[in-house]
């Protein structure tokens, strides 16, 4: 017989398995620190990799340097009447920074990567997707009208094998992955996928989420750092974690952007963005990436010290309770992280995702590795 679930019974499911997700306030944040009432924790949730969120002073700077000359609203999509010059100029600057023909801006990272997932592979044409890849990049999969494969995480055989398999059945392959990888913190290795994207004759794209402002002398991401952003035909970006703004960008050729423009229905059926934040964006990027290049550095070695291949370490506990347990001896102790747990990542790797940020000093955790062990 169909057992009736009502949207209380699914909820209440979700809390026995310890599940359940609510939004918490708290009452105020620094660059460092988040504050729940009286009590400051070291922020190690956060995407805020160079310390440029909720930074009063940068803030300030920003503000002063632009007066009153944008606005805070866009009141359009830019194909209507949302486009001033501002959003040209930072297509520009990104570019011009990654050498290639043309950018397009996204109002996320989500809008970006569902827009990009579902309109490059139209019917007849195919992904080839990293396992791990973030949401945005599966629920945009799941609405094209392409097929699309996933290979096991980071394992160029399982990539390779299915290239084989399935790649001449098919017009437009291409090939998407994460630089780092959001919730495990390591890297896709670039050179082995741009061998075969080149032997199987695939369009390679890949999400720089988290590497970009972090990785490379000038901030633009893994691709730059390993000097390959010539052999990746799209790049995407995003502003709301290291550039401590909001939305994302796509940067390659002609074809490709225009394409986008206009086929991907993210971007043509959604407000852009305010022009403050686009004239933000631009003025942190000109002016505040450059100069956190030695913090970086400092950073990624921490990172490096506690096992990980980047900024973003995973402490997998396996079931969700002591991840939950974990986090709250965490809390007591003055440190703020959250539980990861499946659908985020897959079942029984339940896990502490510690993201550091230039404000972070080795000297800040040592407690926390004491209480994790
Ligand atoms: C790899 C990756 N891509 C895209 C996104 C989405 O970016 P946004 O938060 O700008 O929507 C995220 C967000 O966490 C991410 O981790």
């Amino acid at each position: 017989m169909y057992m009736y679930k009502t949207y209380s019974d699914i909820l209440k499911a979700l809390e026995e398995n310890s599940h359940l997700r609510s939004i918490k306030n708290f009452s105020k944040k620094n660059e460092k620190y988040i504050y729940f009432g009286e009590k400051r924790l070291l922020n190690l949730s956060s995407n805020n990799y160079l310390g440029l969120a909720d930074n009063r002073r940068i803030t300030e700077e920003f503000m002063k340097f632009i007066g009153g000359k944008y606005s805070f609203g866009s009141a359009s999509a830019r194909l209507l009447t949302g486009s001033l010059p501002i959003y040209n100029e930072l297509e520009e600057l990104l570019a011009n920074l990654y050498n290639k023909e043309a950018t397009l801006l996204y109002n996320s990272g989500y809008h970006a990567n569902v827009g990009i997932s579902s309109t490059l592979a139209q019917k007849n044409d195919v992904i080839f997707s990293d396992k791990l890849n973030h949401a945005s990049i599966i629920d945009g999969m799941q609405l094209s009208q392409g097929k699309f494969f996933r290979y096991q995480h980071n394992n160029m055989e399982s990539l390779e094998k299915l290239l084989e398999r399935e790649r001449n059945n098919y017009n437009n392959a291409i090939i998407l992955t994460e630089s780092v990888f959001s919730m495990d913190g390591d890297i896709a290795d670039l050179k082995k996928i741009i061998e075969l994207k080149k032997k199987y004759n695939c369009i390679l794209a890949i999400d720089e989420a988290h590497a970009f402002g972090v990785f490379g002398e000038n901030g633009l991401g893994v691709a730059e750092s390993l000097e390959l952003i010539n052999d990746i035909d799209l790049i995407i970006g995003t502003f709301g974690k290291a550039a401590g703004s909001i939305g994302a960008f796509v940067t390659g050729n002609r074809v490709l952007i225009d394409f986008l423009i206009n086929k991907s229905r993210s971007f043509i059926f959604s407000t852009a963005l305010p022009p403050i934040n686009i004239a933000y964006t631009k003025w942190v990027i000109e002016n505040k990436f450059p100069k956190t290049l030695d913090k970086r550095i400092q950073m990624l070695e921490l990172g490096k010290k506690l096992g990980s291949q980047s900024h973003i370490i995973p402490i997998i506990l396996g079931s969700n309770k002591k991840t939950m347990e974990t986090c709250e001896i965490l809390y007591e102790n003055g440190y703020f992280t959250l539980p990861i747990r499946p659908p985020t990542v897959p079942e029984n790797t339940s896990r502490i995702r510690l993201s550091l940020t230039t404000e972070i000093t080795e000297k800040d955790l040592e407690q926390l590795c004491s209480i994790i062990g």
